[in-house]
């Protein structure tokens, strides 16, 4: 019905709730949002417990910005009618939105047990993503560890159906990115093409000449540079699956859950095959061990090498690639044949693909005059974030005299021009700690690369 005929039919019995809370809802999708409220105030006036107009209420005032309002009117609805599912779900909306992912999970999970149509996988995927992991290993009070989700099982049948399907919304990333969406950086795609692409594709071929596909790939180089772009660039290459993982998403849980997982997220990985494991800053796992608190730090690191050996399960098909901005941190254990055995080196940006990044940067902006290879040229040495650290700062500048004027003032490509001055190339400092690794501690020419790049070898 539309809202014309159900103001008609409210006119003639203007007390009837369930037609005021019709009529409500029906203001609501026309986003009139004051004579929705005035409905369900209304509804209240009548049934002062209602929780349908409650929690409507609570939405309206979350739309007026005023969430922690919302939060408490919600949360009075949750301890009055402990049953009423949209009460749960729109406060682990909440609760998402003020960036308290566990609270928000437990609402969601209460929601879902009282009404399973209220299941949203993009939700869940956003509240695992903030922090709401499913239940975790407890302490009970006699001290044991008490396994609530993650089963103890090496196999793949430990992989059960919950727990797969969390970790799959945690670290499952849908990658249409491809090597065209990267701008420059020839070598390092034929790189790829090389040590990744062609022998994942040919593996018999790479046999025949005693070499193995799989293993893994080490991507490293200074930061902002497209390490993690182009690892996503990769799995879209190849039309593998893509698992992200960002190692503070396995480092921080309690002694004995980060391993579990670890190996889950393989199992994950192995049943998925062909498919990319990407660990991002794989440098925090590897990290000088002393810096690890206690001995979790080792397990997990031995834990991470057998899995990149296959010890116990047969990695066909997993391509494991890190990406580290400080190689140096990584323990040599990671280097050895058959775990991070081949190593790209992912340069600053070069002309070409700083003229890519700035084309991707002016492309939403009002940017007039801009001659994108002139930009290129001033931002020699420049990373892709520094690229963005100048267009930030241009706009800043600009927003604050639109702001004066109350008009849009275009970006030019003279402001872009002055705004690189004002960035210090970041990839610099990087190459000063790189070359004392690199001159002094090159190991079976780990760094012939760097060295290569800086002019220092040929
Ligand atoms: N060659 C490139 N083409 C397009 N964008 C790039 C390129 N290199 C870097 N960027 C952009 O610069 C930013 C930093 O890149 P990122 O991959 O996060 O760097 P890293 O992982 O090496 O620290 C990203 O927003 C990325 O989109
Ligand atoms: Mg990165």
């Amino acid at each position: 019905m539309d809202l014309e005929s159900l103001k008609a039919a409210l006119a003639a019995s203007p007390d009837n709730v369930p037609l005021l809370l019709l009529v409500a809802k029906a203001y609501e999708d026309e986003f009139e949002l004051a004579d929705a409220r005035a409905a369900y105030d209304h509804v209240l006036s009548l049934e002062p417990g209602n929780t349908d107009a409650m929690v409507r209420i609570a939405h309206l005032i979350d739309l007026e910005g005023r969430t922690s309002e919302a939060v408490l009117r919600v949360e009075t609805v949750t301890q009055q009618a402990p049953d009423c599912a949209a009460a749960w779900i729109l406060l682990a909306r909440l609760q998402l939105k003020e960036g308290d992912g566990k609270d928000a999970r437990a609402s969601y999970d209460r929601a879902v047990s009282l009404d399973a149509s209220l299941e949203n996988d993009n939700l869940l995927e956003k509240i695992i993503r903030s922090g709401g992991t499913g239940k975790r290993t407890a302490m009970t009070s006699d001290g044991q560890l008490h396994e609530e989700n993650w089963q103890d099982s090496g196999g793949l049948e430990g992989l059960d159906g919950v727990a797969a399907r969390e970790l799959e919304l945690e670290f499952k990333i849908n990658t249409d990115v491809a090597f065209k969406d990267v701008g420059g950086m020839e070598q390092v795609k034929e790189d790829i093409r090389m040590k990744i692409i062609h022998p994942l594709k040919n593996p018999d071929l790479f046999k025949a000449y005693g070499k193995k596909a799989g293993g893994g790939v080490l991507m490293y180089g200074p930061p902002g540079c497209g390490k993690t772009l182009l690892s996503r660039a990769t799995a879209g290459e190849i039309k593998a699956n893509f698992f992200s993982i960002g190692l503070h998403q396995v480092l921080d849980m309690y002694i004995g859950e980060s391993e579990h997982k670890l190996h889950k997220i393989f199992e994950l990985a192995r049943k998925y095959a062909p498919s990319v494991l990407f660990f991002d800053e794989i440098d925090a796992l590897a990290a000088d061990r002393r810096d690890l608190k206690g001995s979790a730090g080792r397990t997990l690191i031995n834990q991470f090498l057998a899995e990149l050996d296959g010890a116990e399960a047969n990695n066909e098909g997993v391509l494991v690639l890190g990406a580290t901005n400080a190689p140096w941190h990584l323990d040599s254990a990671f280097l050895r044949p058959g775990r991070f055995d081949r190593l790209i080196f992912v340069p600053p940006p070069d002309q070409v693909a700083r003229e890519e990044i700035v084309k991707i940067h002016s492309k939403d902006k009002p940017v007039v005059s801009l001659d994108e290879t002139a930009l290129a040229k001033k931002t020699d040495g420049f990373s892709g974030a520094d690229i963005t650290a100048v267009f930030d700062h241009a706009t800043e500048s600009k927003l604050e005299e639109a702001m004066k004027q109350g008009k849009i003032v275009p970006i030019t490509g003279k402001d872009l021009v002055k705004a690189a001055k004002k960035v210090k190339p970041s990839t610099r400092k990087w190459f000063e700690s790189a070359k004392n690794y690199a001159l002094y501690a090159n190991q079976s020419g780990f760094y012939d690369d760097v060295l290569e790049f800086m002019g220092l070898k040929k």
